[in-house]
Parts: structure tokens; C-alpha cells; sequence
């Protein structure tokens, strides 16, 4: 088994340079930064993960969305625990037609033969047409996309969550779920054209250091101008300066907080994340009281009701389970939306987006 050196993360100066070596004609052909994501792209993914949804509720409908990508093999190569990411992209797969195969288990790959990482995933892209990778060094989906460039035949790389880094693929769920919690259903108008998000505040409680999931979403919304981002997490598990200072050169405003009480009344929506514990060798997070960080039944009545919460899941004591019954709690569709935002995002990185888009205007626009 290799042994795993610590790929160096690039500054901020080279995020222009990254996104071209990660897009193609301008548009994500892997998929790893949330950087790469223009506001246009986004409302568009949103807005084709609500035709899929439509289309995909018919028999009909969902036969023909399963022909669009049958000729298509996806390989997911997801060394870290996972239960919503794997079977959300198996899923969306499986909506589009796209057989695939997965690797879960080092112990069970030629890497025990010493072959390196690198070389079980050129491997991969001779059998496969798309990686989705879920690893726990940051850079990895960044480092495999590079590397498949440089080969003969090149697939897409989908980062499914790297190290304390990106998970770029839940932001966009995330964003979706935002979305559809901040307006009303409207007959009239395009339903993602709109920014609903000037004016409002969301706020991202908990390990703001080390969850990746903030991290991505902060820079997905830096595509909304006027949206007012406010950071509530222990000392000790603030949100990273880079995140920050990108937040400060897209002039989004933001603050910093370590009191969730506070600021409640003022929310539209709260992000609530666990101690990522796993990535705390030292142990110095069990010092902190994380109970400050958690979300009772009780503190609801402080706050809007309109209030949309959110959690990337998996949960524990911060998001109280009998939150779940209330309108305001929004994470069990989070994780349905997640399954139509990864069948769109999956569509278009192959080409098949216009096709299912002309397929909901000639059936469904009335
Ligand atoms: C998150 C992750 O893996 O980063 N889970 C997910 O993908 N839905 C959040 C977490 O593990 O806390």
C-alpha cells in the first residue's frame, strides 16, 4: 500500500489558471473547484435538475432520460465513508442510464501489489468514461484531473468530496435547495434567473474549518451579489482566511461569530454542520462546547418563519431531530435534491442537457 504524500494546495493567484485546466469551451469538463461554476451555469444546472425531476416522475419520461447516457460507464472510487454521496451519484446514474462500477476498499484493488494510486486510476480510465472520486487528501480530484489530461484518452474527474478541501457537488445541491426555499413556485417566471439571495443572511454554524461542504458553498454564492454570509463557529474552528479573503475580493459581506443565539431572529437560512472530529488526531476538539453549536426545537421560536435550515448530513446532537416535522427543516429534501442536481450536473458535462431540455419543451410546456 503507498503511502500518502501530501499534495501541495495551490495559492489563490493560480485559481484562474486551475479553472482553464479543469473546463472546456468555458464550461466544467471536470469537475473539482466550486470556483469554476459562473452564475449562469449554476441556474442553469438548477433549473435542468427541475426538468429531469419532471420528466423523470413519468414512465415515459423516465425511459427516455434512460437512453440519453446508456452507451456511458462511470467508475466511483470512493476511499472514504460515504452513504448520501455514493448512492446520490449511483442514483443519478441510474436516472440517466449509465452503468458503473465501484472501488470503496484499497484492500481490494492492485495497490496491495504496490501499483500506485496513480496507476489504478489510469487503469480506470481505459475501462470507464467518467471518475467520481471521494478521498480523504485535499487536491487528490485536482491532482487526477491534471494527470488524466496528460493521457491519450481523457475522462472527466468528479470531485465527490476532497479532504477538508471542496465537495463542490453538494454545494451545488445546496444552492439548489436555497434556491427552492427562497421563492415561490411562479408559473411566469424562469424560476432560476432571479437572485433571490440579495438581502438575505445565511448562516453557517459549527466546524467551519474543516467542513468541506461550507467551504464550497461560500464560494458558490459569491456568484450572488448582495447575499450576507455570517460564519458562527467556535474560536478554534473558524472558517479558513482563504475562503475570507475570496469572499472580500467578490464584495460579499460576511461576519464572524461564536454565538448562534444572537443573530437567529435575523436568519433566512442556517447551515448546520458536525464536528468533523475524524481529521483531529490530537484531540483538541473535545476541549470545545460543541452544544453551543446545535439547533433545538426551542431556539426555533426566536427564529423566522420562513427560516430554511439545511445540513449536509450526517447529523448528530447539533440538528435535533424533532426539528424535522417543521417546515422550516429543509435537509431531507436536501438530500433528494441532491440526486436531480448530480443527474443534471452528470448530463451536461456529457452533452445531453439540450437534448432533455427540448425533450420538457416539446412535453411539458403548455
Ligand atoms: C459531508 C461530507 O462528507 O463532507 N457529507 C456529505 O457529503 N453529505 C459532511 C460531513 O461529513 O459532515
Amino acid at each position: 500500500m503507498q503511502t500518502m504524500t501530501p499534495i501541495p494546495m495551490p495559492t489563490h493567484q493560480d485559481t484562474a489558471h486551475r479553472v482553464t485546466v479543469l473546463n472546456r469551451h468555458d464550461r466544467p469538463f471536470h469537475v473539482v473547484l466550486a470556483q469554476q461554476f459562473d452564475r449562469p451555469t449554476i441556474d442553469q444546472l438548477c433549473q435542468l435538475a427541475d426538468m429531469i425531476r419532471t420528466i423523470g416522475n413519468a414512465r415515459q419520461g423516465s425511459q427516455f432520460l434512460r437512453t440519453l447516457l446508456s452507451h456511458r460507464r462511470a467508475m466511483l472510487y470512493f476511499i472514504q465513508p460515504s452513504t448520501r454521496t455514493f448512492l446520490s451519484f449511483t442514483a443519478a446514474l441510474q436516472i440517466l442510464g449509465v452503468p458503473y462500477s465501484d472501488v470503496r476498499d484499497r484492500s481490494t484493488s492492485s495497490e496491495v501489489k504496490g501499483e500506485s494510486e496513480d496507476d489504478t486510476i489510469r487503469t480506470f480510465s481505459q475501462y470507464f468514461d467518467m471518475i467520481i472520486i471521494r478521498h480523504p487528501m485535499e487536491g487528490f480530484a485536482e491532482h487526477v484531473a491534471t494527470m488524466l489530461n496528460a493521457m491519450p484518452r481523457t475522462i472527466p474527474v468528479v470531485n465527490a468530496g476532497s479532504g477538508k478541501d471542496q465537495h463542490p457537488t453538494q454545494a451545488l445541491l445546496d444552492i439548489y435547495t436555497l434556491y427552492r426555499s427562497f421563492q415561490e413556485p411562479s408559473r411566469t417566471e424562469p424560476r432560476y434567473t432571479r437572485n433571490v439571495f440579495a438581502g438575505k443572511s445565511i448562516a453557517f454554524v459549527g466546524d467551519l474549518k474543516r467542513g468541506r461542504t461550507v467551504r464550497s458553498l461560500a464560494y458558490l454564492l459569491c456568484r450572488y451579489p448582495g447575499v450576507r454570509l455570517v460564519f458562527v463557529s467556535p474560536p478554534e474552528l473558524r472558517i479558513g482566511d482563504d475562503i475570507l479573503e475570496y469572499l472580500t475580493r467578490h464584495d460579499i459581506e460576511y461576519s464572524l461569530t461564536d454565538d448562534l443565539r444572537d443573530g437567529l431572529p435575523e436568519f433566512d437560512a442556517i447551515y448546520m454542520t458536525r464536528l468533523q472530529d475524524e481529521h483531529d488526531a490530537a484531540g483538541e476538539s473535545k476541549k470545545i462546547d460543541y452544544y453551543r453549536y446545535s439547533l433545538s426545537y426551542d431556539m426555533m421560536q426566536h427564529g423566522k418563519p420562513t427560516l430554511a435550515i439545511l445540513h449536509p448530513l450526517p447529523r448528530r446532537h447539533e440538528l435535533d431531530e424533532q426539528l424535522d416535522t417543521l417546515p422550516q427543516a429543509k435537509y431531507w429534501q436536501q438530500v433528494r435534491n441532491g440526486m436531480w442536481m448530480r443527474a443534471a450536473l452528470t448530463a451536461t458535462i456529457f452533452n445531453v442537457d439540450t437534448a432533455i431540455r427540448d425533450h420538457y419543451h416539446a412535453y411539458y410546456t403548455f
